[in-house]
């Protein structure tokens, strides 16, 4: 996940699920007030295109702007981006009003002339009697005739902004023949605002809990492959806008239509096609399958438990819609809401953890690292935990960072090779807790690992003391319960020593170094445990770092590989004195194999120079659990100089 994900803060509170007391039907949609729908398209009542101007002296673009209010505004935006022609070709706009509009216009440093018949812009009247036919067919032949030719017909009802291209294009027809329903793309883009958009709330009371319905009506051939992009923004141009408003889009098209949601705030959505969230496009959504209809997605929201309908609009065709919801934070703080459920609708905080996966597993831990970065914007997060509300993220001033067990938390295992369970959230302004469940693979591989302590505790260290006993533990994965490998061999080979020195021959006799535990296989691996001291001869200094590597023999088909794990080597109390100080290492290993005849064995290595080696049997009749206690935390894992990677 990237940096600076820049979500404004929002409260992602819970959504009751009660039964309404009204239905569907009750729900009697009013126009709303302050907030505004709008939508951009392509789309255009009607319209053509010719390539008749081309080699003629300018081009000419002719809108016919029908308007309900009294007086029209609209603002024209006239560009030359992608533009083929030289920037020095003339255009002419004809712009026919059924009314008298006032256009407001941006034309950078294009120098557009105007005719109209009815229009007013700036401070001046271009007013011209030229054309006495004002729509269609007959003015686009009036036009032509009277300049020679013509570029672009557009007849647009009620627009709010008209972006305008102007180029030619020598593939155009010969003729504009006016198409209803054109769509003029290519040279066009109109906002329109919603007039009649509608909604029904209940009165008096101020919800922090609203749905917007989204019906776009388009037909598959007018779906391009872009997805329609959706805008969600709260406003209050007079005080500070809502913090803790919750939203359900419901986003409802047919199938084609993917959708493309931006929005500075926490929304659950159910859309009807695929859809990606600005912030993670990376990662689609899937669909949900809703109802076509009005009645029916206003059942929906209702069954969600939102008795308000904040806004239903339908809407033709759009490339972009926006809605801009005017809601003002109120003077005095109300209580946050109640807990409850929560509707099953993708939310922006839970699809930040669907999309960015913080959780790894390990051969035997789970572990979640979260940039708090990356959630600036989204509600503030106070706690993550898992499934078991003991097992807590610990946080620092950057992360949020949790390393647990895989056998507690009640982390399930599954099929051998997954691990479940379930990010639980807390947000700062809500009780409502977010659940985010998910699956994490567990490594098929085999894995070297190094314990303080006779019973294994988790977790593993990277730390080899040296003259203490260090219990070793080899593993592998397997979904089946029987013994699969056998160990060979161990050995160490300390840094800037040569050569290697054999440790261990598990399959030796045990000599004094005690009995055999069967170790019961944990989290479906099998496992092979040993201990030993590594006491360097001599007590002389020794290098900080030392590989210790194990030969592992398949059982099934005979073949042999190598696995290694780099150590840190750390002195806890004085070496003896008495030894020589280049005398080599030795090392007793005390083995015992789970579940197996396998035994453990214990030996002395000695080097074939220098016989000087110590040995030191530990005890092996511990319990062989592997086990966690409930203080384990992060950071039990000591760095170290060396790298703990282990390879095989
Ligand atoms: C006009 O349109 C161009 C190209 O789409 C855009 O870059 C510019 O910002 C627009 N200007 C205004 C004032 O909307
Ligand atoms: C319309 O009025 C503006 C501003 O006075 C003027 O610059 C422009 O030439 C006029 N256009 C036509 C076609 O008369
Ligand atoms: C419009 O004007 C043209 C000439 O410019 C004329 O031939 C035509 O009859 C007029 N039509 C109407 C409906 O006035
Ligand atoms: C969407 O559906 C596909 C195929 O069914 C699945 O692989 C994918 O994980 C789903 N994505 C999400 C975010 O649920
Ligand atoms: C917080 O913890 C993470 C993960 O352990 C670490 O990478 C980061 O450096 C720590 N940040 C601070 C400020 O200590
Ligand atoms: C023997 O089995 C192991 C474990 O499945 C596998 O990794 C290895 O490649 C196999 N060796 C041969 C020679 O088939």
């Amino acid at each position: 996940m990237e940096a600076g994900l820049f979500l404004a803060a929002l409260l992602l509170s819970c959504t009751p699920i009660r039964t309404s007391p009204l239905s569907a039907d009750a729900c009697a949609l009013q126009q709303i007030m302050k907030d505004k729908v709008s939508y951009t398209t392509g789309k255009a009542v009607s319209g053509c295109v010719s390539r008749s101007t081309v080699g003629k002296p300018q081009e000419v673009h002719v809108l016919q702007v029908k308007i309900e209010a009294q007086m029209g505004q609209f603002k024209l935006n006239v560009s030359s981006v992608g533009r083929t022609t030289p920037p020095e070709r003339k255009m002419l706009f004809v712009i026919i009003c059924d009314k008298a509009c006032f256009v407001t216009l941006h034309s950078e440093d294009l120098h557009p002339t105007f005719v109209s018949n009815n229009m007013v812009y700036g401070d001046a009247r271009n007013v011209s009697s030229t054309f006495n036919s004002t729509s269609g067919e007959p003015l686009v032949q009036q036009v032509k005739k009277h300049y020679g030719g013509i570029t672009s017909f557009t007849e647009l009802e009620n627009p709010h902004h008209i972006h305008f291209r102007v180029g030619e294009d020598a593939s155009s027809p010969e003729d504009c023949v006016v198409q209803p329903g054109f769509n003029a793309w290519r040279y066009l883009q109109t906002e329109f605002v919603v007039q009649e958009a509608k909604g029904c709330t209940s009165p008096g009371v101020k919800k922090r809990e609203e749905v917007h319905i989204v019906h776009l009506q388009q037909g598959p051939e007018e779906t391009s492959s872009q997805p329609v992009e959706v805008k969600v923004n709260v406003v209050c141009p007079e005080a500070k806008p809502l913090q803790d408003l919750k939203i359900l889009l419901i986003l409802q098209s047919q199938p084609s239509v993917t959708w493309n949601i931006d929005t500075q705030r926490t929304v659950s959505i159910m859309a009807s096609g695929k859809y990606w969230i600005t912030t993670f496009p990376s990662r689609q959504l899937n669909e949900s399958v809703l109802p076509d209809n009005k009645q029916g997605l206003i059942g929906l929201a209702r069954k969600r438990g939102f008795d308000d309908i904040a806004s239903y609009t339908d809407i033709p065709s759009a490339t972009h819609v926006t809605l801009e919801l005017h809601r003002c934070e109120p003077e005095m703080k109300t209580s946050p809401p109640t807990p409850a459920q929560r509707p099953k609708a993708v939310n922006i905080v839970e699809a930040f953890f669907i999309l960015s996966q913080p959780w790894k597993c390990t051969d035997d831990s789970i572990e979640i690292v979260v940039w708090k970065r990356a959630l600036e914007g989204l509600n503030d997060i106070t706690d993550i935990t898992l499934l078991d509300p003991r097992c807590r993220a610990e946080q620092n001033k950057t992360h949020f960072v949790l390393k647990k067990y895989l056998g507690d938390c009640h982390t399930k295992l599954e099929s051998g090779n997954q691990a479940r369970n379930k990010l639980i959230l807390t947000l700062a302004s809500s009780l409502e807790k977010i659940e985010v469940p998910f699956v994490c693979e567990l490594p098929q591989t085999l894995h070297l690992q190094l314990y303080r302590t006779r019973d294994f505790t988790w977790p593993s260290t990277p730390v080899l003391e040296v003259n203490k006993a260090a219990y070793l533990q080899v593993s592998f994965r397997t979904a089946i319960a029987q013994t699969l490998l056998e160990v060979e061999e161990c050995s160490l080979q300390a840094a800037d020593k040569e050569p290697q020195q054999l440790l261990i021959q598990p399959i030796a006799p045990l000599g004094q170094a005690g009995t055999v535990e069967p170790t019961e296989a944990t989290l479906g691996r099998e496992l092979h445990r040993f201990s030993f001291v590594y006491s360097p001869a001599g007590g002389g200094p020794f290098p900080p770092c030392a590989t210790l590597s194990c030969r592992v023999t398949w059982l099934f088909n005979g073949s042999t590989i190598g696995k290694t794990l780099e150590v840190t080597l750390q002195d806890t109390r004085p070496p003896p004195s008495s030894l020589g100080i280049e005398a080599v290492v030795g090392i007793t290993f005390a083995a015992f194999l789970i579940g197996t005849l396998l035994t453990a064995a214990l030996w002395c290595i000695y080097s074939h120079t220098r016989p000087v080696a110590k040995m030191q049997p530990v005890p092996t009749n511990a319990p062989a659990s592997e086990s966690s206690t409930p203080n384990h935390s992060i950071g039990s894992t000591q760095s170290t100089p060396c790298s703990t990677s282990s390879m095989a």
